[in-house]
């Protein structure tokens, strides 16, 4: 099969929606990230999506709606907690956990009670999720383990020959993934974060709960969290915001096994690399994370080593070091 990416033309958008209708996946943009969309209601089509990534089996997908859908052909009760965070985040970087009615197929859900869903806040997204009119599983568009895609030309990279259409919507504006927020009981639950922060959910509940770290052998609530993601194939080190000598340190450590290493900062902290190779997440900390992948595939490409220089820990750089710590597989020996 040969995988096209098409402009988000009227035509172009219905011809996409048919195709995942007859069964084939779809690249879809969206502001975080591209999804890898099949029918939610076809097993045969959802099992694709697993095949295509490699992903694990037990990992169940988030299913998209438009704006105007009708949640309760999909969920079983929307708690007055459901209730406030779509009226305050949706459409948006967020995904939330609700109980399922048991209508979307068991590939979808992977045998759990609760069903994840997400309203994306991008045009072609929702243009494409209303000609499609059925809920739509998808995980991001990459191939399993690997970075999320954020560009039509990054799922092509990934995915090429698996799906006959990649809808462009161009570059993604958030870049990291959504929030995906437990919101079955009183008090939401935070399993994996995202640009929907703890604070933002403050308003709207008096307590935030998180779930994102575990511990060897604890019960997983959201199983994707234990599985090795968003990484290049190169190795990467993590240095902490300001760690500039540990930074160039690690540098000469790679260098010295071999290595072709570069350092990945803001602009301004170039000035702290001086003679090495740089490559830019932009300027601020919304450009780390709208980038961030872009970057590691730049990386991947040229170099065999990459050291990250991480964002401040400030609320959204706190989501975006989470994606970065799992990428972290570089053992330095330098303490
Ligand atoms: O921004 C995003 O969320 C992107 C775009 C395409 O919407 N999607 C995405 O999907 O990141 P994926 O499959 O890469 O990550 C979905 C995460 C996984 O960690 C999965 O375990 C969790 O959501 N998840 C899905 N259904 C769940 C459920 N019923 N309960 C708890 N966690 C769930
Ligand atoms: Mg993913």
């Amino acid at each position: 099969m040969q995988t096209k990416i098409v402009k988000p033309t009227k035509k172009n958008i219905a011809t996409c929606a048919q195709s995942l209708r007859q069964g084939f996946l779809v690249g879809m943009p969206t502001e975080t990230v591209y999804g890898l969309a099949a029918n939610a209601f076809d097993q045969k089509a959802v099992e694709r999506i697993f095949e295509a990534k490699n992903r694990p089996q037990d990992n169940p997908l988030i299913v998209h709606v438009h704006a105007n859908y009708d949640l309760t052909q999909l969920v079983s009760n929307i708690t007055p907690l459901a209730k406030a965070c779509l009226q305050a985040f949706t459409p948006g970087p967020i995904t939330l956990v609700m109980k399922s009615k048991g209508t979307v197929c068991p590939a979808v859900s992977k045998g759990l009670e609760t069903v994840a869903v997400r309203i994306p806040n991008h045009k072609v997204a929702q243009r494409f999720l209303r000609a499609c009119d059925l809920p739509v599983a998808a995980p991001s568009a990459n191939m399993s383990s690997r970075m999320s895609a954020t560009s039509a030309k990054a799922v092509k990279q990934e995915l090429d020959g698996k799906l006959p259409y990649v809808l462009d919507g161009g570059v993604c504006q958030i870049g990291i993934e959504s929030t995906v927020v437990d919101v079955t009981g009183e008090i939401p639950i935070i399993l994996r974060p995202g640009k929907i922060t703890k604070e933002q959910l403050q308003t709207v509940a008096k307590q935030v709960q998180e779930k994102t770290k575990y511990q060897a052998g604890e019960k997983v609530f959201s199983p994707g969290v234990k599985y090795k993601h968003y990484s290049p194939n190169i190795p990467v080190f993590v240095a902490q915001f300001g760690a500039y000598n540990q930074a160039n340190n690690v540098y000469e450590e790679m260098k010295q096994e071999g290595l072709k290493p570069v350092i990945v900062c803001v602009k301004s902290e170039k000035q702290k690399f001086k003679g090495k190779p740089v490559i830019l997440f932009g300027k601020t900390e919304q450009d780390i994370a709208k980038n961030l992948y872009a970057v590691l595939r730049k990386a991947e490409k040229s170099y065999t080593s990459a050291i990250l220089c991480a964002p401040k820990e400030t609320a959204f750089g706190l989501a975006v070091l989470n994606r970065m710590s799992k990428m972290n597989s570089y053992k330095s020996k330098i303490k």
